[in-house]
């Protein structure tokens, strides 16, 4: 089992995508499962400050990957504020967990992969990248959406998501003292996963 961990925008799903179709293994956006409950929230005109609310938007939540609205700035700001609460992540724990148990193996990505959702796996990554690169790709991704956006907006949107994510008491993104790190800010997409596979493929070869 593969876990891929890191910010937003470092690339961390597009490495997870590659290695789970060069290995032949399934793989789960964990960052899926809390826009799924965002956008729940969000239609239903629930609050996102309200813990309860939010747990009870993760009912039933069953969502198209492929939906527009899941990757939506309003919906993303709201998965940002709603993962933070420990009730969510545990009613989003088993879903995980099971994914990541199954018998021929599994690549997942998110922000606690390798460190509460499968502490065990048998190869962690983190993949990171300068906050200005990463804002660049996010720019680059709007615009292919037809969105437009400020620079320094997306760059500041970024580092308070970081902020958030990393001291948020339950399940913060940290690298995993037995992960590999993988800063992808030079690196065009190609170069970064043949990075990755590099290092799954020693990591292999160690164990
Ligand atoms: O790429 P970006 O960070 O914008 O989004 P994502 O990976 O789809 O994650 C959406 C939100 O869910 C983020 O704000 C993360 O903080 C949160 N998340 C989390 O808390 N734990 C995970 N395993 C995955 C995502």
């Amino acid at each position: 089992m593969i876990a891929v961990d890191g910010p937003a925008a470092s690339g961390k799903g597009t490495i997870a995508r590659a290695l789970a179709r060069h290995y032949g293994l399934p793989h789960m956006d964990t960052g899926l499962l809390y826009r799924a409950v965002a956008l729940n929230l969000w239609r239903w005109g629930g609050d996102p400050r309200n813990e309860f609310e939010a747990l009870r938007a993760c009912d039933d939540l069953g969502f198209d990957p492929g939906d527009e609205e899941l990757r939506s700035e309003p919906v993303s700001r709201i998965a940002s504020a709603i993962s933070a609460y420990p009730s969510v992540r545990s009613a989003l724990l088993e879903r995980q967990q099971d994914f990541a148990r199954q018998p021929g193996g599994a690549v997942l990505d998110g922000r606690d992969i390798g460190t509460v959702i499968a502490p065990d796996a048998g190869v962690k990554l983190f993949v990171t990248a300068a906050p200005e690169a990463r804002a660049r790709r996010r720019m680059k991704e709007l615009s292919g959406r037809g969105m437009s956006a400020h620079f320094e907006e997306v760059l500041a949107d970024i580092h308070a998501r970081d902020e958030r994510d990393s001291t948020r008491p339950v399940a913060p993104l940290k690298q995993a003292s037995d992960a590999l790190l993988l800063d992808t800010s030079e690196l065009t997409v190609e170069q970064a996963v043949a990075e990755a596979l590099r290092l799954v493929e020693e990591a292999a070869a160690k164990a």
